[in-house]
């Protein structure tokens, strides 16, 4: 301690604060990796400032290119699925919008499965519509129908697996079959998976088909739901095997300034470990509640891509071995109002009315079929349909809630 005889200004002190030569020892190992957060990164002489170079991870120049908290959560999550290069983006939305911005242009004509998640439709409908790109929408049921809808101008196909809210689970394999074969005539046309019901878990999008020759040029996650864990975080990632595509997407990702929070992404980090074992537990609680569902006289049908009869089964069962933790009930209009369902679902106690998945807690949210679908049986069916989201609580328990929540629906 040095001692003084005059008290120091103000401005000593924080300039001896802000400049305290001590440095922890090197060598600390803690189960976590630490936590780096920084806008400003600092440069030991003008010739680090002019060699460093972030785009390839050899250096750091600024928060918003990584820090070694990002990268450390990069390369978890590449990993994870078979991918090469992972790029971190405030949400899922963001990451989905990421891909748009980046890879297509004025005149270029994108392609949407019918069943694609609500928000990445109307991300394309409104703020790709007005930058002069196309949007058209296929039946992910049906090939044929993705072939039909591919135009010499198509750049991007979104696929999902298992689709959102109808939970239809397709031939992927198929699908991108179709989509190189169309690429070879006429032109790059990239595949792009949204992959966060799979997780990275339930099956290889980089290796599709019987010898893993069909693969997704790239993949996009909501971290927000299995990775983070506890429905507290939101953060998305896109997922690429090819270093040109990541960089193309990269640029875009550093223009548009797209940085998220270190301390979420602590939280991601801290949440992958156990992420497995939730996805398995998830999974078998809803199994159990989806055969269960299929048995009450209230329910028209059930939507599980595991269980036998929901659409895409064989598929599911061909490429998959896990299906998260969503099950969805259709709830036919001739016999159930849509406020008689509004009924059930406020009687629920422990499924809490809320959107997202993924976290603890189990949800529940009604949606109306009308104006849902364009293509297959559900395509302008009245009637309700209720997805749950099963959390981590007891199964017994969650049964005992939707049992005696079917007794408000008369
Ligand atoms: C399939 C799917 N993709 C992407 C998202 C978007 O994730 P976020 O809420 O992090 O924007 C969601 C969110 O519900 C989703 O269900």
């Amino acid at each position: 301690m040095t001692s003084r005889t005059q008290p120091r200004s103000l401005s000593e002190a924080a300039t001896e604060l802000i400049h305290h030569p001590y440095e922890a020892p090197g060598g600390f190992q803690s189960v976590q990796p630490g936590v780096f957060k920084a806008s400003t990164v600092v440069f030991e002489d003008t010739a680090a400032l002019r060699s460093r170079e972030w785009k390839d991870k050899t250096g750091y120049t600024y928060g918003l290119h990584g820090t070694p908290t990002t990268f450390v959560l990069e390369e978890r999550l590449a990993t994870l699925e078979g991918g090469r290069q992972v790029l971190l983006a405030p949400s899922g939305l963001a990451a989905i919008a990421l891909v748009g911005q980046s890879l297509l242009k004025a005149g270029d004509h994108l392609l949407l499965p019918d069943n694609v998640y609500g928000p990445s439709r109307d991300f394309a409908r409104h703020e790709l519509a007005q930058w002069g790109i196309a949007t058209g929408f296929y039946d992910p049921m049906d090939p044929a129908s993705l072939a039909a809808a591919l135009t010499p101008d198509t750049r991007l196909v979104w696929l999902e697996a298992a689709g959102s809210v109808t939970l239809e689970f397709p031939d992927l394999a198929g699908l991108l079959g179709v989509i190189r074969r169309h690429s070879a005539q006429h032109g790059e046309v990239l595949a792009a998976l949204d992959n966060t019901w799979g997780a990275g878990l339930a099956f290889n999008p980089f290796d599709l088909g019987a010898q893993g020759e069909h693969g997704v040029d790239l993949t996009v996650h909501a971290l927000t739901k299995y990775p983070s864990g506890g429905g507290d975080v939101l953060m998305g990632a896109v997922v690429t095997r090819d270093e040109a595509l990541h960089l193309r997407l990269k640029l875009t990702h550093m223009r548009l300034g797209l940085g998220v929070g270190l301390n979420d992404v602590e939280l991601v980090l801290r949440g992958l470990p156990s992420m497995a074992l939730r996805y398995a537990a998830h999974d078998a609680s809803t199994r159990q509640i989806a055969a269960w569902l299929q048995g009450r006289p209230e329910v028209a049908q059930v939507l599980h891509p595991a269980l036998p009869g929901s659409p895409g089964h064989a598929h599911w069962q061909a490429s998959c071995s896990g299906a998260a933790g969503l099950v969805s009930m259709v709830f036919d209009g001739a016999r159930f109002t849509s406020a008689q369902v509004d009924a059930f679902v406020d009687a629920l106690r422990l499924f809490k009315i809320g959107y997202s998945w993924g976290g603890p807690l189990s949800l529940v949210m009604p949606y109306g079929l009308q104006g849902m679908r364009r293509f297959g049986p559900l395509a302008g069916q009245p009637g309700t349909l209720v997805r749950l989201a099963v959390g981590l609580e007891d199964t017994g328990a969650l049964l005992a809630d939707l049992g005696q929540a079917f007794e408000a629906l008369v």
